[in-house]
């Protein structure tokens, strides 16, 4: 009697252990699976920062090279999610909403607008995710706004200047540029988009080196190619179809426009036996080198998009793990506290193999 109490003691007590094992099971089971992936992967995402960056649009041939530069550099270190803003603020605006509903550790932006910036970080700031912003730069009273935003860029004007410098070289190695023979250098202005510093400058220092070497200047056409190798063909041509010969020198703020400007050059009948133009642009791409070579393109300037964009993901990078960035850590020098100025660079026939 004795014996068939323990026996069943034992079989509820076995049976209650089983149940209870049973009842664990499954959401033990699952815990632990999903857990350990759940933990690996947020064990992941807490070891790889994560960074939210917009680009103003993609469709443009020099953040192309920046944004896969950043795409590149973050490879094995950090999550970085690159969102096309499709040259729209509003836009971008919803897509770095998303980002903070995200909970990124650091945003890195391209502005549209660039005097739109100041909206953005508000949003940044309120939620405590340091920014920094790329190639479009930002006010300086925005700057201002909080310590923990950034600039990577350019010195527009060093740009400008060295185009400027080119032409100069130009004109006084070759006397007949001087077309009508006034003594006064005409020439097209292809501008970028207007308001973006590096159009603005550009189209400004440009003229002024032209002028600081001593050489007269009449502007005899301006308009804006908003960085677009079309629309810089379409009108380099409504410059050809008013001025024709009258124009001595072209100057566009970017390779993509002085590319277009060729284009419509040669369908003028340009670059065939001596009639020649005098044509620079800046950035230094591919095909921009390539033209170069051919001859066709004077000279362009070194946009050095492989460091604008390490330096745009090492600043964020550092930032996302809630460090302050400076040289020893980012490798860029920062100036005044929120700047990296990454140089230009001239570049002729000679000296292509610096921008390959
Ligand atoms: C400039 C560049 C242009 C265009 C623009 C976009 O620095 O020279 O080609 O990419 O940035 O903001
Ligand atoms: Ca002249």
């Amino acid at each position: 009697m004795k014996k068939t109490v323990y026996l069943i003691l034992a079989l509820l007590l076995t049976f209650s252990m089983v149940l209870t094992a049973c009842g664990k099971a499954p959401s033990g089971g699952s815990e632990q699976s999903s857990g350990s992936s759940q933990s690996g992967q947020s064990q992941q995402s807490s070891a790889q920062p994560y960074i939210g960056c917009a680009i103003y649009k993609f469709d443009d041939t020099f953040m192309t090279s920046v944004r896969d530069t950043i795409a590149k550099a973050a490879e094995g270190k950090a999550k970085v999610d690159i969102v096309d803003s499709q040259n729209s603020q509003p836009t971008q605006n919803d897509k770095v909403d998303l980002f903070i509903t995200k909970k990124v550790n650091a945003l890195a932006i391209n502005p549209v607008d660039r005097t739109a910036a100041g909206v953005l970080i508000d949003k940044a700031k309120t939620a405590n995710i340091p920014i920094v912003f790329f190639n479009r730069e930002p006010l300086p009273e925005d700057m201002q706004k909080w310590d923990k935003v950034y600039y990577v860029g350019a010195k527009a004007e060093e740009s400008g200047t060295i185009q400027g410098q080119l032409v100069v070289d130009y004109w006084k190695a070759h006397p007949e540029a001087d077309k009508n023979k006034d003594g006064v250098m005409q020439y097209v202005m292809l501008k970028g988009e207007p308001g973006h510093q590096d159009a603005e400058l550009r189209t400004k220092y440009s003229i002024k080196a032209v002028e600081d070497a001593g050489i007269k200047t009449e502007k005899l056409a301006e308009d804006t190619g908003m960085w677009d190798r079309v629309k810089g063909q379409e009108k380099m041509a409504a410059f050809l179809a008013s001025l024709g010969d009258k124009i001595e020198v072209v100057f566009a703020n970017n390779d993509d426009m002085a590319l277009g400007a060729i284009e419509a050059l040669k369908a003028a009948g340009y670059f065939k036996g001596d009639k020649y133009m005098p044509v620079v642009g800046v950035d230094a791409t591919a095909p921009a080198l390539q033209a170069l070579e051919d001859g066709t393109l004077l000279g362009t300037v070194l946009n050095d998009g492989k460091n604008q964009g390490n330096a745009t993901f090492m600043l964020s990078y550092v930032l996302a793990q809630g460090l302050v960035p400076d040289k020893g850590n980012t490798g860029y020098e920062i100036t005044d506290g929120k700047y990296v100025w990454v140089p230009y660079k001239k570049i002729t026939k000679d000296n292509i193999n610096d921008a390959k």
